[in-house]
């Protein structure tokens, strides 16, 4: 048995909620081939041209294969073929479509022995791989579809929240920003009145979202911690959020831990209008970007 998946890109941390909040959206997305072998071996191939690692020990499925293997002690292996469209470093959730997608491709050839937070467990361990740290803010949209809350990782508690009919911009400039660095930037503190208004932040947003209150969206999308500190890291931050602002997107910020930049819009006209602004930014000053408009998966 083989079979085939598209496994979606996604934006963690929805701005305000770092490390807790993610949405899954439908362009890029990576595709996924994978069936079981008679022998244990877990072959991977990648038929993309990032050169990622195929030896399964230092690729971001095959880790999440092998901890599947060793923890239901299988007498089978894998055989997998990723075609990466999601670029690694993007912000975009790369390597959560990797790890997310082993597991829950190895989940359907299993025949659903797995639930959905085990899945999650079992992804987790490819995004230490990846970058050091075991969040689970895109593999868990990446698995359930739409919007998730993080509650905690351990023990791993995931809310699935609404999806909001909203349209997604996302920009990817060509510049590199390492997660690890992104996140060693950041100060270990925050003060008590910061803290208070992020969450009155987080609480409007999820509010927003579960109520489907669109304006309370827009005015929730702020961060007083992480992206000041962030947006240093990327070209023309600033721009790009005010220009999209006053084209009319809802909010916006940083992907992940960037340098993606998304927006998002009520209608698609703005959000075309958005991509339009976005790449004519980076054009102006030679750096080169890809730019993306989805909807919430
Ligand atoms: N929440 C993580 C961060 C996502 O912002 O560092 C990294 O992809």
């Amino acid at each position: 048995k083989k079979i085939k998946l598209k496994v979606p890109a996604t934006v963690a941390n929805l701005v305000c909620g770092f490390d807790i909040l993610g949405m899954a959206i439908y362009e890029p997305y990576d595709e996924m081939e994978l069936a079981l072998t008679d022998s244990p071996e877990i072959i991977i191939r990648h038929e993309d041209p990032f050169g990622l690692p195929e030896d399964p020990l230092k690729n971001v499925a095959g880790i999440v294969l092998l901890k599947i293997q060793e923890h239901l002690q299988l007498s089978t292996g894998f055989e997998v073929t990723i075609r990466k469209h999601i670029k690694p470093g993007s912000g975009l959730g790369s390597s959560a479509a990797s790890a997310a997608g082993a597991a829950f491709g190895a989940n359907i050839l299993l025949e659903n022995i797995l639930s959905k937070n085990e899945m999650i467990h079992f992804a987790m361990f490819g995004e230490e791989l990846a970058s050091g740290v075991r969040h689970a803010d895109n593999i868990a949209p990446c698995i359930y579809g739409g919007i998730t809350l993080v509650k905690s990782t351990v023990p791993l508690d995931i809310i699935p929240l609404n999806t909001p009919d909203l349209f997604v911009t996302a920009v990817h400039p060509q510049v590199e920003v390492k997660t690890s660095d992104s996140r060693q930037i950041l100060k270990k503190t925050v003060s008590l009145k910061s803290a208070v208004e992020q969450w009155g932040n987080i609480a409007g947003l999820v509010a927003g979202i579960q109520k489907n209150d669109i304006p309370l969206i827009g005015r929730s999308l702020n961060d007083v911690i992480i992206e000041p500190i962030r947006s240093i890291l990327i070209p023309q931050f600033d721009e790009i959020k005010s220009k999209s602002l006053q084209s009319g997107a809802l909010g916006g910020g940083i992907s992940g831990s960037g340098p993606s930049i998304f927006m998002l819009s009520e209608k698609k006209e703005t959000a075309e209008k958005i991509a339009r602004l976005m790449k004519s930014i980076y054009d102006n000053i030679d750096i080169e970007s890809y730019v993306y408009i989805s909807k919430i998966n």
